[in-house]
C-alpha cells in the first residue's frame, strides 16, 4: 500500500458517488478538507447550487493557496476531473514545498449509480457515466503528481518527521519488537485545591502502572522551565515526589531525568537515591546531567560554574555515586569515608544530554545508559558519535542502554491531533510544532516508535505536552501495549 506523506496537498479524483468525501472524512481532520460542495453551500443556497460553482471554486482556490503556504495538509475534495485544475494544484503544492498527491477512486460505475440514485439530488445518469469515463481517462502522471495512489479503505498517512513509519507500523503488527516506555511528568496541573496534589500524583502514577509503563521520571528542576510552563507553575522537589510515588506504586521504576550534579553534593545524592531505592523496593534509577538552567541556581543559592567545570563534576559524581553505593567503606575524593546505608541494589546511571565532545563520551565511558533527543535524523547522528566513543572505550552499543526523551502529541484520530497541536503550539507555527512534537495518531506513533526500536533504543521517556491526568495516559496505553510483546 502506498503511503501518503503528511503534510501534503491531496487531490481527489473520482466520479460522483465514488466515495471521495466519505474517505476524506475518515482519514483527515475536518479543517484539512476543502470541498467544492461544502463551499457551494457557503457562497450559494446549498451544496447543489450549481450556479454558485464559480464563486465556490474561487473560494476553494484561495483556501488551498493559504493553507499550502502555511505548510498545512490540504485535501481538495472536488471531482478532480479538470486537467487544468489538477495541474494548477500541482503548481501550488510544489511552490509551497509540499508533496502533491493524487488519490484515484476506482469505485465501479454500478456502485456509483446505486449510491447516486439514493441521493436527494441525483446527478443525471448520462452525466455520471461521462464523469466516470473522464475520471478513468485522467492522466495523473502527466499532471506531475509526486504520489499517485488508488483510494483504499485503509489509508497510510506517513508524517514527514518519521519517514518509513508506515512500513515500520506494519512490521510492528506482524513481527512485534519490544520497547520500554517511561512516563516523564514535566508539569503538575493539579489545580489550587491543597488536597489535590497527592491524589493527582497517585492517579497519574497508578494509571501509568496499569497502562504498562515501565517507569516514571520527574524533572529535577527547582523552577518550572520555560520549555514546559510558566515560572510560577508548580514543580515539586524531585526526590520528595519520587519518594511519595514509591509509596503509591508497586512496579514502576522511579528516577529523575535528569538530576543536575550542581544541586547536591555527590555523597548526599548517593544517600538520597540509596534511600529512594530502599523505600521503592529496588526501583530507583539515576538520571544525571551537567545542569543548564542558570536562573534556578541563582534563586536557590547554588553555584553554577562554567560548563567545563560542570562536566568535570559530572564525571566525579558518577565515581562518587558508585563508591558510596559499592561495598565497604573507604576514603573517596574529599570524603574520609563512603559509609552509606541503606546500601542500594544496582542503580543504573543514565547520563542525559547530547553534547558530542564530552557528554556522550562520559556516557560511553562511565554510564549504564544515555538519554538523547528522539528526533530521528538528530538521533541517528548522535548514535554514530556515541558508537565512536564506545569503540574507543572497548564497549559496544549493547553495553549501554540507549534511552530517548520524546514529547509527542498523540491523538486518537487526525481531528484530535490537529486540535491538540493548535491548543499547545503557542506562538510556534502548527507545521513546526507538529514536526518537533512528532504529532500523529496512535497508529502513526506505533510506526515511529518502531523506527526508534530498530535503532536500538531501549526505553522511551514520554513527556506528554497535553498531560492533565489519567485520560492522556490512557490514550497512550495502546502504544505501550503494542510493544509489550
Ligand atoms: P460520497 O459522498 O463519499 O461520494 O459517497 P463522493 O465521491 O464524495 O460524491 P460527490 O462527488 O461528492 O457527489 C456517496 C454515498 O455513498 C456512500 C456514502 O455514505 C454516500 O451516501 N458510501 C460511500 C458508502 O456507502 N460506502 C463507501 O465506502 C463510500
Ligand atoms: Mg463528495
Amino acid at each position: 500500500m502506498t503511503a501518503i506523506p503528511a503534510p501534503a496537498l491531496v487531490v481527489l479524483v473520482g466520479p460522483s458517488g465514488s466515495g471521495k468525501t466519505t474517505w476524506a472524512r475518515q482519514h483527515f481532520a475536518s479543517n484539512e478538507i476543502v470541498s467544492s460542495d461544502a463551499l457551494r453551500a457557503v457562497v450559494g443556497s446549498g451544496e447543489g447550487d450549481l450556479d454558485a460553482s464559480d464563486d465556490a471554486f474561487a473560494v476553494l482556490d484561495a483556501v488551498v493557496a493559504a493553507r499550502t503556504r502555511r505548510g498545512l495538509t490540504t485535501v481538495i475534495d472536488t471531482l478532480g476531473l479538470d486537467p487544468a485544475r489538477r495541474a494548477a494544484a500541482v503548481t501550488t503544492g510544489r511552490a509551497a514545498g509540499l508533496p502533491v498527491v493524487a488519490v484515484r477512486f476506482a469505485t465501479a460505475l454500478d456502485l456509483c449509480r446505486q449510491r447516486n440514485r439514493l441521493r436527494d439530488r441525483p446527478v443525471p445518469a448520462l452525466v455520471l457515466t461521462a464523469q466516470f469515463r473522464k475520471a478513468a481517462d485522467a492522466d495523473l502522471a502527466a499532471d506531475g503528481f509526486d504520489v499517485i495512489t488508488v483510494a483504499q479503505p485503509e489509508l497510510v498517512l506517513e508524517p514527514a518527521h518519521a519517514p518509513g513509519g508506515s512500513a515500520a507500523a506494519a512490521a510492528q503488527r506482524d513481527r512485534p519488537a519490544g520497547l520500554r516506555f517511561a512516563l516523564q511528568i514535566s508539569a503538575f496541573p493539579w489545580g489550587a485545591d491543597p488536597t489535590r496534589p497527592r491524589q493527582w500524583l497517585a492517579e497519574v502514577a497508578r494509571t501509568a502502572e496499569q497502562a504498562g509503563f515501565a517507569g516514571i521520571a520527574v524533572m529535577d528542576h527547582l523552577l518550572q522551565i520555560p520549555q514546559v510552563g510558566r515560572v510560577w507553575d508548580p514543580i515539586p522537589e524531585a526526590y520528595v515526589t519520587l519518594g511519595y510515588l514509591a509509596g503509591v506504586t508497586e512496579r514502576l521504576e522511579l528516577g529523575a531525568l535528569v538530576t543536575p550534579v550542581t544541586f547536591r553534593s555527590a555523597p548526599l545524592l548517593a544517600k538520597i537515591i540509596a534511600s529512594l531505592d530502599a523505600v521503592s523496593g529496588g526501583r530507583a534509577f539515576c538520571g544525571l546531567g551537567a545542569g543548564w538552567y542558570e536562573r534556578e541556581h541563582a534563586a536557590y543559592d547554588l553555584p553554577f560554574p562554567e560548563v567545563r567545570t560542570r562536566l568535570d563534576t559530572l564525571v566525579e559524581t558518577i565515581g562518587t555515586l558508585r563508591a558510596f553505593w559499592g561495598p565497604g567503606t573507604k576514603p573517596h575524593g574529599r570524603s574520609p569515608e563512603t559509609t552509606c546505608y541503606p546500601r542500594p541494589g544496582r542503580v543504573p546511571i543514565i547520563v542525559g544530554g547530547g553534547g558530542e565532545r564530552r557528554t556522550l563520551r562520559i556516557a560511553a565511558e562511565l554510564a549504564d545508559g544515555c538519554n538523547l533527543g528522539s528526533s530521528l535524523p538528530v538521533l541517528d547522528h548522535k548514535l554514530t558519535v556515541l558508537r565512536g566513543h564506545l569503540e574507543r572505550n572497548g564497549r559496544t552499543i549493547d553495553d549501554l542502554k540507549v534511552t530517548v526523551l520524546d514529547l509527542p502529541i498523540v491523538g486518537n484520530d487526525p481531528d484530535q491531533v490537529g486540535r491538540l497541536v493548535e491548543a499547545h503550539r503557542g506562538r510556534t507555527s502548527a507545521k513546526a510544532y507538529a514536526a518537533t512534537h512528532h504529532a500523529g495518531t496512535v497508529a502513526q506513533q506505533v510506526g515511529r516508535y518502531r523506527l526508534l526500536a530498530d535503532r536500538g533504543v531501549q526505553t522511551v521517556f514520554v513527556s506528554l505536552p497535553d498531560l492533565t491526568g489519567p485520560a492522556e495516559i490512557e490514550r497512550f496505553a495502546p502504544i505501550v501495549q503494542a510493544f509489550s510483546g
